[in-house]
């Protein structure tokens, strides 16, 4: 499964790593009333794709009328169900170690890992944290708002529901169309018991009145869950008295594909804080070590969120195709131990409480979405006029992180008057739009003619990124040439004409 908003280049990067078979698509979808093409996504990213697959199985929505279609490869869906109506399909059974999925995600490098998860410990982990964690029960329905592109979907939308024995609500559309109140009303109608969100969503609905969280039945609902991003302690507040309800907090990754941290309502009721995400979950050995030397940090003291393998059921079994690159990734920050690290800081206080405090990595969070910021920097280089481009995640009071572009051009007749330097951060924006997708488009590409390197030649993005967010660029005394931090506290505070927002 792969996210809908990618760009074809990043479809077909995924397409030539996991060289599928078979794939599925509808004609397209939906985004504020707007249809998305995604059958001629599929087929641009196939005429790329140095493996595309024999076949695409077409569900058409009657979104895209004049859909292209390809003889001999392509495959109407209901065609397909018409001709096989009242086929019987055996179970295949599998042993519980077989790969049931594989997932995209963004990590250090430009190329993104497919997060391999097995069939036992998948199925296992999700009967086991519905019960919990999450509070459902057969019978019931939950509503997760998430795309299942995105982990959360996959285990929250699909697995976790169905596996308990739940109706799952599929959403397509935004939290405010056609008005604040339609998920409230979704709850009502569809007497949902446990809704999972994300706190950029309610960060939106944040914004409108909140008599919207008042206007509707929910009586049904007896917690809201929210996940993916750090979730500020006045958002956790204002949805927690909003709604009336235990909002929970809780932190989890592609890799482990449920919570890490969570409270657990269904095993015992302990107190929420405001801003961390309670406790390990049951399986999950965690523990926090210094960066230095993998010593355990003590109470309120910041370290690397690890977890001491084995890794609990469920969690990812390795890098599809790539074994090494599993092992080298996710077991090998420390010299002294081995153990999986999350690239996640955290911290814990006397009380036991997690806090994390973000990403140890070069990974950002954009409104919910995971995204590595190298992959960026590549779709930037892609446009001709840019020798080479450093893009660091900025503080956002909406969508958590947005991504910055500081970019290195030719030719710096390129830049020489606000006009140009418009014109050509309108035209970066646009190739990441079709390199990448929207979702990694920057907010802002400011124009430098040196990045702040060090010595070896390792682009200083923490430096970067604490310049952009008005901190301290922290220790410097690796730097090649301070003259370029210059160069990016002028660009920042210069009056560079916007571009596209
Ligand atoms: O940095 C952490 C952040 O999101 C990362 C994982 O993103 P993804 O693979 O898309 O999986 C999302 C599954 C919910 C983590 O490494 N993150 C996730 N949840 C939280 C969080 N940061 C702070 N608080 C959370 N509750």
């Amino acid at each position: 499964m792969v996210f809908g908003g990618f760009a074809a280049a990043s479809l077909a990067a995924r397409i030539d790593d996991a060289k599928p078979a078979l794939m599925v698509t509808a004609d397209g979808g939906s985004r504020m009333g707007k249809p998305i093409l995604y059958k001629s996504l599929v087929d641009e990213s196939l005429r790329i794709a140095e493996h595309p697959p024999k076949h695409v199985l077409i569900f058409r929505r009657g979104l895209d009328p004049q859909m292209p279609v390809t003889a001999g490869r392509d495959v109407d869906w209901k065609e397909m169900s018409q001709q096989h109506a009242g086929a019987q399909v055996p179970c295949t059974w599998l042993e519980s170690s077989e790969p049931s999925y594989i997932l995209y995600t963004s990590g250090t490098t430009g190329k993104p890992k497919g997060v391999q998860r097995d069939v036992g410990g998948h199925a296992v982990a999700m009967a086991a944290s519905m019960r919990h964690i999450f509070c459902g029960h057969p019978g019931e329905t939950m509503f997760t708002t998430s795309d299942i592109g995105w982990v959360v979907g996959h285990s929250y939308i699909i697995y976790g529901p169905l596996i308990a024995g739940m109706t799952s609500i599929l959403y397509e559309g935004v939290p405010v169309r056609p008005d604040p109140g339609v998920w409230w009303k979704i709850v009502q109608d569809h007497k949902v018991s446990v809704m999972f969100s994300a706190p950029t969503a309610v960060r939106v609905l944040k914004k409108s009145d909140p008599a919207w969280l008042k206007k509707y039945d929910l009586s049904s609902l007896r917690h809201l869950f929210l996940a993916g991003e750090p979730l500020d302690e006045p958002t956790h507040q204002w949805i927690s008295e909003g709604l009336g309800k235990p909002v929970i907090d809780h932190y989890w990754q592609t890799e482990t594909g449920w919570p890490v941290l969570s409270a657990m309502p269904g095993v015992e009721k302990t107190p929420i804080k405001f801003g961390s995400p309670s406790f390990p979950v049951y399986g999950y050995d965690l523990k926090l070590l210094r960066e230095s030397d993998a010593s355990e940090a003590g109470d309120d003291e910041k370290a690397v969120v690890v977890i001491e393998p084995p890794l609990p059921p469920g969690c990812m079994t390795t890098i599809w195709g790539d074994d090494e690159r599993f092992v080298k990734t996710y077991f090998s920050t420390f010299s002294k131990k081995q153990v999986y690290t999350t690239f996640d800081w955290g911290i814990r206080d006397r009380d036991g409480y997690y806090f994390i405090l973000g990403r140890t990595d070069d990974v950002i969070n954009v409104a919910g979405h995971r995204l590595g910021t190298r992959e960026i920097e590549e779709a930037v280089n892609m446009h001709p006029a840019i020798a080479e481009c450093a893009v660091v995640g900025v503080a956002d009071p909406l969508k958590g992180q947005l991504p910055m572009a500081f970019a290195v051009v030719r030719d710096a007749a390129l830049v020489a008057d606000p006009a140009a330097r418009m014109k050509l951060e309108g035209e970066i924006m646009k190739t990441v739009d079709q390199q990448l997708g929207a979702i990694g488009r920057p907010g802002r590409v400011f124009f430098v003619t040196l990045l702040p390197k060090t010595r070896s030649g390792k682009v200083l993005r923490r430096s970067i990124a604490a310049l952009a967010e008005g901190r301290d660029p922290g220790d410097l005394t690796t730097i090649e040439d301070p003259a370029s931090l210059e160069q990016i506290r002028n660009a920042l505070s210069s009056t560079q004409t916007k571009g596209n927002p």
